[in-house]
């Protein structure tokens, strides 16, 4: 058997359809939007076209939508954009916060501006990985700037209350901004609906190019642009537009929107059989009753270390992931299962399995076999090893 992908959360492939709308902007509609010329006009229809798409993907107006080179750029944006543009209103530096399971992206731009005299504060969540609204609503007591809190967990695949925590922080006149990469394209995202200001999305994880996004913004946050130049995508993200990955983007949303139903339908049904199977082999299936994604599942077997056991799934064809693609660098344990109170051993051998729209119910069973071997395996070294 060929290999099989179950990491859809890390990114995903590219759809022959998405493909073939940017290949004639990386061949013969190479215009630079900016131009007047036929090339030009070209391109920057094309552009707009693509702003469309994705507004229409999330319920906004095109206006709303400004293109970045993805995820990490928007989230860094964000942060930074929404508390330049409060100063700049003569508001206070209040506390900036962010949720405990944020993606570093996230995080870290808000812990950097604490040189600059503001304070990141951390959002504790629950054992089931969702942010606990009687301290959110404690946080806000002090004055607060930014409440930014994830959609849809990239480890966990646990759903937040955004209606809820959107509600406590406009109770206090609070911007609240929301990264949703991994909910587009898994479950319905609608700007509106959530009520948030301003939320990230990105290209690759729908069946889009690597290097597009977008900020999409409520038209009353004043944001301080990203890149000052050419005055590009509103004034905001200055630079010619990467128009073959941006039109990639706009067709992988209109893809992604006609088959959410059918993507959901299927990927609940592989994430109900793996689970069940996970639950019978004895496995601790993290984030168990929250409202998840339908295609991830993350979860550890007790003295089974999950680099080890990714490996090994490696080797017998099925490509898992040990957590976030960013954090399995590092060697650490997850930062989202020890904010959840998993104890850093059980931590330790987390693994992740995220389905995509190709994957197969013959695959998950041939996983299943592939997993019951290598844990009995690898059971028996660290039998072996204590
Ligand atoms: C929740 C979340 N936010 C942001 C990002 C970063 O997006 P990008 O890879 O487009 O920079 C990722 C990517 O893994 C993610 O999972």
């Amino acid at each position: 058997m060929a290999n099989v992908y179950f990491d859809h959360n890390s990114t995903t492939a590219i759809k022959s359809e998405v493909l073939n709308a940017m290949l004639p902007f990386m061949q013969s509609q190479h215009g630079n939007p900016t131009s007047r010329h036929v090339f030009g006009r070209n391109a920057r229809d094309a552009v707009e076209t693509a702003r469309a798409q994705v507004a229409q993907a999330v319920g906004v107006q095109a206006s709303q939508v400004v293109f970045t080179s993805g995820g990490t750029e928007a989230n860094n944006f964000a942060v930074h954009g929404i508390t330049a543009g409060l100063v700049r209103n003569g508001f206070e530096k209040g506390q900036i916060l962010t949720s405990a399971i944020e993606h570093p992206c996230v995080s870290k731009p808000a812990q950097a501006l604490q040189a600059n005299g503001w304070q990141a504060k951390s959002i504790p969540v629950d054992e089931n990985c969702r942010a606990k609204m009687d301290a959110l609503e404690a946080l806000l007591h002090a004055p607060s700037s930014l409440v930014s809190v994830m959609m849809a967990n990239n480890e966990t695949g646990a759903l937040q209350d955004l209606p809820q925590i959107v509600a406590l922080a406009r109770a206090k006149k609070v911007t609240v901004h929301t990264d949703a990469v991994q909910a587009l394209g898994k479950v319905a995202v609608d700007f509106n609906e959530l009520g948030v200001n301003a939320m990230t999305i990105s290209s690759h994880k729908i069946g889009g190019p690597q290097g597009a996004g977008a900020l999409v913004l409520d038209k009353r946050v004043d944001i301080e642009p990203l890149l000052y130049g050419g005055g590009q995508e509103l004034g905001l993200r200055s630079g010619t537009e990467n128009v073959a990955a941006i039109v990639g983007f706009g067709a992988a949303c209109e893809l992604a929107m006609q088959n959410l139903q059918k993507y959901r339908q299927k990927t609940t049904a592989l994430q109900a059989k793996l689970d069940a199977a996970l639950r019978a082999m004895g496995a601790n299936v993290f984030a168990e009753d929250a409202n998840r994604l339908p295609n991830t599942t993350f979860f550890a077997f007790e003295h089974i270390e999950g680099e080890t056991l990714v490996t090994a799934l490696d080797k017998a064809g099925f490509a898992v992931a040990s957590g976030s693609a960013c954090s399995s660098n590092s060697g650490e344990p997850s930062h989202v299962l020890l904010a959840m109170g998993v104890a850093e051993d059980i931590a330790r051998g987390a693994v992740r399995v995220s389905f995509g729209s190709t994957n197969t119910a013959q695959e998950v069973d041939g996983f299943l076999i592939a997993l019951q071997q290598e844990v009995a395996r690898l059971k028996q070294y660290s039998a072996i090893a204590a």
